[in-house]
This record gives C-alpha cells, sequence and structure tokens, in this order.
C-alpha cells in the first residue's frame, strides 16, 4: 500500500504562539463584541507598523474595499478603474458600490496595473467626458503597485485612488510601506494571509474624517441619539474583538512572516535555476515585495510540459498549488464589462501557478515540491 504523506497546503495559518493569551484576555474582560479594547489596540498597532495615522478593522478585506469606494465618493452608475490580475472581490466589491469595473492589464515587468494603459484610459475617460469615480490598484502577490507613478497619474487626472493591499501587509514602495498610497488602502487577515485573524480586514488612511465615517458606516450608520436613529444606510462590517486579539497576537511577528515567505522565494529559486522554461515572479525595483506567494511561470516549448502538469503531479502527491489569478475580464461574470491592454494579465495565468508558499514551511517540504516540479521537466 502507498503512503500518503502529510499535505502541504499553499498558504496555511501560522500562529505565532501570542495569540491566546491576547484571545484570554479578551474573555477575561467580557468584551465579547464586535468592539473593544483588542480592536482598539490592534488598530493602533497596525498605524504604527503600516505607518499611516488611522484605520479600522472590519470583518473582511471585501468589507473595506467596499466601503473605501463609497468614501472616496463612488456612487451609483460610476466607472472605477481596477486591475485585471487579481481576486474577484476587488471587482466585486466595486459592483457592492453600483459601478461598473474597467480593467486594466498588469505589465511583465511587476504583475500589476501598467502605469501607461491606466495613464491611457484615463486620457480616454477625459476624452469623453466621463470621469471614473475611482482607480482601484492591486498589490498583487506581496508586491506593491507602481505607486511613484500610479499617485501621480491619479492627481494629474483628479480620480481618487484605492490601494487593495489584501495580500501586501509587510511589502515596501519606495521606502513606504504598503498601505500608504492612495487616498485608503485595505488589508486583508483572511486565513491564507501573511497574518491572519481566520477572517478580517482593515481599512487604513492619512484622513481621520474618512475613517471616522467608514466606522460609523461599519456599526449600521447609528446616529448619535439614545434610541436608534439613521439616516444613511449602515452595515453590520466591524471586527470582533476575540479576532482583533488573534491579529494583535500575529503582527507581533509580522516581520519574521515576511522574512520566512521572502526566505522561501530565495529557495525556490536557488533550487530552479537553470531548469528551462521555468521563470519567477520578478521583484520591481522601488521596493520589497512580502512574497506573500512565490509564482513562477512555465514556457511549455521549453519545459515540455504544462503549469497545468505541474500542478496536477504536485496534487497527486498531496501538494496544493494553484494557477495565477485568472484575470476578471475573462471571468464570465465581468464578460460585459470596458477593458484596456492587450494579453499581458491571459498569458501569466495561462503560464503562471502559486507554489506552496506558507511561513511554516519546512525546508524538506519546499525541496519536495521543487524535486516534483525538476521531475515533472525530466520526465517531460
Ligand atoms: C487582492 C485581494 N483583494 C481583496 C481580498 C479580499 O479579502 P477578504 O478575503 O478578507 O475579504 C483578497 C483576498 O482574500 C485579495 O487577495
Amino acid at each position: 500500500m502507498r503512503m500518503v504523506k502529510p499535505r502541504i497546503y499553499l498558504s496555511p495559518p501560522h500562529m505565532s504562539g501570542h495569540e491566546q493569551e491576547f484571545v484570554a484576555e479578551a474573555f477575561r474582560s467580557n468584551w465579547i463584541a464586535p468592539l473593544g479594547p483588542m480592536v482598539d489596540a490592534f488598530e493602533r498597532e497596525m498605524c504604527k507598523y503600516v505607518g499611516v495615522p488611522h484605520a479600522t478593522a472590519l470583518m473582511s478585506g471585501t468589507a473595506a474595499l467596499h466601503l473605501a469606494l463609497l468614501l472616496v465618493g463612488v456612487k451609483t452608475g460610476d466607472e472605477v478603474l481596477c486591475a485585471t490580475l487579481t481576486f474577484s472581490a476587488s471587482a466585486n466589491a466595486i459592483t457592492y458600490a453600483g459601478a461598473e469595473p474597467v480593467f486594466i492589464d498588469c505589465n511583465r515587468e511587476t504583475w500589476n496595473m501598467d502605469p501607461d494603459l491606466l495613464e491611457e484610459e484615463l486620457a480616454a475617460c477625459t476624452k469623453r467626458g466621463r470621469r471614473p469615480g475611482a482607480v482601484m490598484a492591486v498589490d498583487l502577490y506581496g508586491q506593491c503597485a507602481d505607486y511613484g507613478r500610479i499617485e501621480d497619474i491619479c492627481r494629474r487626472f483628479e480620480v481618487p485612488l484605492i490601494e487593495d493591499a489584501a495580500e501586501a501587509l509587510g511589502a515596501t514602495c519606495n521606502g513606504k510601506k504598503a498601505g500608504c498610497f492612495g487616498r485608503m488602502a485595505v488589508f486583508s487577515f483572511n486565513g491564507n494571509k501573511i497574518i491572519t485573524t481566520s477572517g478580517g480586514g482593515m481599512l487604513v488612511s492619512s484622513d481621520g474624517e474618512m475613517i471616522r465615517k467608514a466606522r460609523f458606516l461599519a456599526t449600521q450608520a447609528r446616529d448619535p441619539a439614545p434610541h436608534y436613529e439613521h439616516s444613511t444606510i449602515g452595515y453590520n462590517y466591524r471586527m470582533s474583538n476575540i479576532l482583533a486579539a488573534v491579529g494583535r497576537g500575529q503582527l507581533k511577528v509580522i516581520e519574521e512572516r515576511v522574512a520566512a515567505r521572502r526566505r522561501n522565494f530565495e529557495l525556490y529559486r536557488k533550487a530552479l535555476e537553470g531548469v528551462p522554461g521555468v521563470s519567477l515572479m520578478p521583484e520591481a525595483p522601488y521596493g520589497r515585495s512580502n512574497r506573500w506567494l512565490t509564482c513562477i511561470t512555465v514556457e511549455p516549448g521549453e519545459f515540455s510540459a504544462s503549469r497545468e502538469d505541474i500542478r496536477l503531479t504536485l496534487e497527486a502527491e498531496n501538494i496544493e498549488a494553484r494557477p495565477v489569478w485568472k484575470p476578471m475580464h475573462l471571468q464570465p461574470v465581468f464578460a460585459s464589462c470596458r477593458r484596456r491592454g492587450g494579453d499581458t494579465a491571459a498569458e501569466l495565468f495561462d503560464k503562471g501557478l502559486c507554489l506552496p508558499s506558507g511561513s511554516s514551511l519546512r525546508e524538506e517540504d519546499l525541496r519536495r515540491v521543487v524535486d516534483i516540479v525538476r521531475n515533472t521537466y525530466t520526465r517531460a
């Protein structure tokens, strides 16, 4: 009988050991609610780490994106320019605000929104006399978009910028941390992220008034009155005090987690060097990626097998790998949306594979993955 080896996951949660003490403290205080001292402290600690003055902790990154869009003034019928190579949550949030996404292709150097295409699209929108409600840039797989250019372009066209940094806590761009760009930025603490609260998110901004309004909307938009008074539609989006306790324990080790994920990347890079047709996601010269996921691209002509052959071989060995995000403009649900650019994102989807990247992976786990990738080549 063949022994099944333990499963290697793509990006499993990795506890620091500090979480349970914070959770116990939350229980002792009886703040078992979507507010409390752990939420306040987690917000303060995130502000300090990211280098932004204001933050509000929410139930998910998607909720944070929804509120960010509402707060920068996106209205029903607006267009919002969004990176096409992303997870569906970025584009879904645009539709929650009643707006229509317009998808912008990425470039090969960063895999993020191509600033030239963004500029072209904004110029075309101006010509048509229809200014978009916002631009949503995404920091893909833990690498910041090119904010040196994107911020400048958005300023010139007077369109608010939102940074979807859901995957990028701990990354940097031009000396500043992910989360410092645009009018508002968003983090996710979903179970697969670099740090997790099992599920959760955070909205951050340098504008305190916007964060105050976000908190108001996230707590059912209760007007100041002893009874329940409402003059605006609100949401139930706040983070639980218990989950904020988990987040505090996680945030303590964020730098170690970035270092571990970057180490994974380096090991893959060295071990796959010289394998024909295999390349790794490049690191942009303007910053540090947190290397949330290590992604490779596979040229089937040179490698003699496809990324799907590798993925299936890994799966047969009980190892989880995933194709790179399928671009939003290729998703049936967004098929009618406008888009700008060529087929860079589509090609990255075709050829791209995310390898197991958890910060708790051991060197022998990574070697198991590498050996299978190399063997797929040798066999082919
Ligand atoms: C780029 C991106 N945006 C938004 C989200 C949504 O975050 P959440 O799952 O916390 O709602 C995610 C991940 O889940 C993501 O990867």
